[in-house]
């Protein structure tokens, strides 16, 4: 630390013109989000009366999704999930908040084939969906050379390509009705690097990308009515990294569901949680690498994540 901290000083001395510029982009950063801000709170959009899908709905951030949905009053919410029994419990728990019909459906979203088997029987049992939210993503952690190959495939099929098949399949009938959103769950990994889970990084950066391109896709064939926003959340407790130590920004599924429905209705293009990480983004450009691997270190993030692949 204090050795950090004395090249972070000597640094400050050697070049203070960088300095400067950091400080303007961060003031210039910071006025941009306020004015965004305020600018589309005007434009405000409501979620009830929607029919949301939800993929990796049976627990964590895909269950308070769903519940979150219903409290803002959506008409009906379809789970996905391949465990059916966590599926019905949270069924059960969405149906309990009583404003929205609730439905289920097993699909495993890394089978291109199921996915698109799926989709055509909710249209047919529910009808149109009009908010996609691409949640289900998958874990395994370890070093490229340690992972093995069906595992990064897996990682790729689930946390990237499933949002191509989803989207596709319900991004015609939100144009044809001029109306709809998709939401990507992506992650703060998909922003900045750490060692020890490439296949995860590769995924969550692919779908920075996706949305991205998907948005200007839109824009340029001018639906703007059909939202795009991609989440980037840093961790959260849930069961996927419950090895990793919950850390002084560590988010709940919670914040993350009330967050994501709140840039749904403001109709943002990208989420970062909590707000404290877009520091870290502005960083990673402008601070040299060594730099940026001894915020990491600071942080506690990098040592965090050594434990997190030793306990897998
Ligand atoms: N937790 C974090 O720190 C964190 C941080 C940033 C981003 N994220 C992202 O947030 C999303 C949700 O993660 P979480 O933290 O809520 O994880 P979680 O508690 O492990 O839940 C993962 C969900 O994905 C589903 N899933 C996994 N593989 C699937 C498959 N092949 N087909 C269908 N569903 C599948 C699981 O359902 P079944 O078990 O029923 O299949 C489960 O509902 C993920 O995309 C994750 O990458 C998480």
């Amino acid at each position: 630390m204090a050795h950090f901290l004395t090249r972070v000083l000597k640094a400050l001395c050697e070049s203070p013109l960088r300095i400067l510029l950091l400080f303007f982009v961060v003031l210039f950063r910071s006025c941009q989000y306020v004015c965004v801000r305020v600018l589309r709170a005007e434009r405000r959009k409501s979620v009830s009366g929607e029919t949301v899908l939800i993929t990796g709905a049976s627990r964590g951030i895909g269950r308070c999704l769903a519940l979150e949905f219903a409290k803002h009053g959506a008409d009906t919410i379809v789970l996905w999930g391949r465990d059916e029994e966590k599926l019905s419990s949270v069924k059960k728990e969405v149906e309990d908040i009583g404003t929205s019909r609730c439905h289920y459906y097993r699909c495993d979203v890394g089978d291109r084939e199921q996915v698109y088997r799926t989709i055509q029987k909710v249209q047919e049992d529910v009808g149109t969906i009009t908010i996609l939210v691409n949640n289900a993503g998958v874990v395994h952690g370890g070093t490229l050379l340690e992972t093995k190959d069906d595992k990064i495939e897996e990682t790729l099929r689930v946390n990237t390509l499933s949002h191509f098949w989803t989207t596709k399949s319900v991004l015609p009938s939100m144009l044809a009705r001029g109306r709809g959103h998709v939401v990507g769950i992506a992650s703060t990994l998909g922003l900045f690097a750490l060692p020890g889970v490439s296949d995860y990084v590769t995924s969550k950066f692919s779908l920075v990308g996706f949305y991205e391109s998907l948005a200007a896709e839109l824009r340029e064939q001018g639906h703007r009515d059909v939202g795009v926003t991609c989440v980037c959340p840093g961790h959260t407790t849930t069961d996927m990294f419950k090895d990793l130590t919950t850390q002084p920004f560590s988010l709940t599924p919670q914040q993350v569901a009330e967050q994501t429905i709140e840039a749904v209705k403001t109709n943002q293009r990208r989420v970062i949680l909590p707000r404290v990480m877009h520091l870290t983004w502005i960083l990673k450009s402008w601070l040299p690498g060594s730099w940026m691997r001894n915020v990491l270190y600071v942080t506690g993030a990098m040592k965090d994540m050594d434990n997190f692949c030793a306990k897998r």
